[in-house]
């Protein structure tokens, strides 16, 4: 059985491997790693499935911001290729609602497909007016508002400095 442990816990080359496996190690240029250059996951948030001494899967959360508006950016989901399909994204996506959950259910971000998060809660109706530091599909950026707090209408996501 895999085992679902704070990401912290497991050996940074374990999760590049598994990275590198689910999205290519050209991943870099994306614009979702322009908005975590400098940043550390958010350590009660980011989580790593571990089976036979393997990360099979990760999700990851950061800190950012819209002006000072703190949002929570959610990615990168990852599960290696080989055991996508068998649920281990809504495993991880559950365990980090739940903690998220626990924690008061901050306002969220992620650059994902709806077709699998809009299950989840996550929108690209909320994010019509924010951009981004490098390219983005408009369709793929998603945001989830559990509490109906009111959010920033427009505005450019930053890495959260304060969070540094
Ligand atoms: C996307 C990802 C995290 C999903 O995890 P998973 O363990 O493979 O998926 P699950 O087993 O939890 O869910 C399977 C279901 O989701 C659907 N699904 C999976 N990826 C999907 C996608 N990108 N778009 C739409 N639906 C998707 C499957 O068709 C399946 O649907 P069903 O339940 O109706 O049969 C995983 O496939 C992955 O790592 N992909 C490569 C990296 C990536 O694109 N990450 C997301 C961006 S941050």
């Amino acid at each position: 059985m895999p085992e679902l442990v704070p990401l912290d816990s497991v050996a940074p080359d374990k999760v590049k491997r598994l990275l590198d496996d689910a999205f290519g190690a050209d991943r870099f240029g994306r614009t979702a790693y322009l908005l975590r250059k400098r940043s550390k996951p958010i350590g009660p948030l980011s989580f790593a499935l571990v089976e036979n001494a393997e990360a099979i899967g990760t999700i990851q959360c950061w800190p950012v911001r819209i002006g000072n508006f703190s949002i929570m950016l959610v990615g990168p989901v990852a599960v290696t290729p080989d055991l996508q399909g068998k649920g281990i994204g809504h495993q991880l996506m559950h365990a980090m609602l739940d903690a998220a959950a626990k924690i008061g259910e901050p306002v969220m971000v992620m650059i994902g497909d709806p077709e699998y998060y809009e299950r989840f809660g996550f929108t690209s109706e909320l994010t019509g007016g924010w951009t981004l530091p490098g390219p983005w599909e408009p369709r793929r950026l998603l945001a989830r508002n559990a509490r109906g707090i009111a959010v920033p209408q427009t505005g450019m996501l930053e890495e959260d400095e304060r969070a540094l």
